[in-house]
């Protein structure tokens, strides 16, 4: 291990640990690249040095023999809202499918909450990420639907990440009924101009009842051309273009995914395009929940998130998430901590993020548990002991 640095930023140890997950197969055991006996130095929110237990540094976290894993990287959420939509989750426990209409809904009272009302709110679920273990979160827009409220969900959410999407083509709003085509022309002009400034990427919902495929198409396309990276909503509530939309547009990401075709997987597998499960929200909406184990085995670079929104899929545990994949998406448990740390770090093409590995950002989670295994096998229970990483400094 190279020794700490004596540089003026104050460096921190995390010592004793159990089992390291680095993501680094070079530096460890397996596809994790798994150290025991293991210490990690970071240094300016970077991880300066990994090797055995006993590194010195100005500050020490002592792992006392428990697991440590990269900072999980929810690379979908929605979580600039007002409003409560738990009558809608009950209904749907009592069988009423779900079909993005509540959309609507939480627009209306979105529009209607103050600034400061909405840091509030995303304070709040910031530090719920954030002690669930999350330390890289992407934030859309979309609970806007007009100028203003657009550009006002994406500067609040730029104050607290870097990873900002606007998805202003999230549902047609009341006021453009039968006129979708104006609306898309609305997003891809003036809504796009002002909120170009403020986001790192942009989006669309591409699913009967959203946005079909040739609207989706001009909004990435303009998007493109105001420098934005590309994501997509594609094969949520059914089978549909979204995925080959997507890896046609080469975006970045295509998100839910739950209906994939043989052609979609193979698309994917010979693309850049990363496909990313939201376990959560099948389980949320009880949509049937997608083979991930096909995707993995084709050969496709898949992400878990946790697409936390207040319709759908109303958590922040990523926890929950890689329980969900590996209890029903058919993902090992490798796999399953892979999607929620390099996946994420894919899907948000952010390859400084979701490993601990000389040189990647420092953000750590100490188990409160030996092994990460543990993350699937005991769901529910609260296992973060200890979250290293810049959210939830709020
Ligand atoms: O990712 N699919 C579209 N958007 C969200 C749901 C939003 C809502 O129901 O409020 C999603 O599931």
């Amino acid at each position: 291990m190279t020794s700490p640095s004596t540089a003026a930023a104050p460096s921190l140890v995390i010592d004793n640990i159990g089992s390291l997950i680095t993501n680094d197969p070079s530096l460890g055991r397996g596809p994790l690249g798994i150290v025991e006996h293991a210490s990690v130095v970071i240094t300016d929110d970077l991880v300066e040095a990994v090797g055995p237990a006993g590194a010195v540094a100005d500050q020490r976290l002592d792992a006392d023999g428990a697991c440590v894993v990269p900072g999980f990287v929810d690379s979908h959420t929605h979580l600039v809202f007002a409003g409560d939509r738990a009558a809608e989750f009950t209904a749907r426990m009592a069988g009423r499918p779900y079909d993005g209409g509540g959309i609507r809904l939480t627009t209306e009272a979105t529009r209607a909450a103050t600034t400061s009302q909405l840091h509030r709110l995303v304070k709040r679920r910031l530090a719920e990420a954030h002690r669930a273990g999350t330390t890289t979160i992407e934030i859309k827009s979309g609970y806007g639907l007009n100028v203003s409220d657009e550009i006002r969900a994406l500067e609040i959410a730029e104050t607290y990440t870097t990873e900002t999407t606007f998805l202003g083509a999230h549902l047609l709003p009341p006021e453009f009924e039968g006129r979708p085509d104006d609306y898309i022309d609305l997003v891809c002009g003036d809504m796009l101009a002002g909120a170009a400034g403020h986001a790192r990427w942009i989006d669309a919902f591409c699913e009967t009842g959203a946005f079909d495929a040739e609207q989706c198409r001009a909004v990435l396309e303009a998007g493109q051309r105001a420098g934005l990276g590309l994501r997509l909503h594609g094969n949520q509530l059914g089978p549909g273009p979204g995925v080959q939309l997507a890896v046609d547009c080469d975006c970045a990401s295509v998100d839910h995914c739950t209906y994939l075709t043989d052609d979609d997987i193979d698309a994917l597998a010979g693309s850049d395009t990363v496909a990313t499960f939201l376990p959560a929200t099948d389980f949320s909406t009880r949509q049937p929940y997608p083979d991930a184990r096909r995707a993995v085995d084709a050969g496709v670079t898949i992400a878990v998130a946790s697409n936390c929104n207040p319709g759908s899929s109303y958590t922040t545990s990523i926890s929950f998430c890689v329980a969900l994949a590996v209890r029903d998406m058919g993902l090992t448990i490798d796999e399953a901590i892979q999607a929620v740390t390099i996946g994420g770090a894919a899907a948000l093409d952010r390859p400084d993020l979701g490993r601990l590995t000389p040189g990647s950002a420092g953000h750590a989670v100490i188990l409160d548990a030996p092994s990460h295994h543990h993350l699937a096998y005991r769901p529910g229970v609260p296992l973060i002991r200890h979250t290293v990483g810049p959210l939830g400094a709020w």
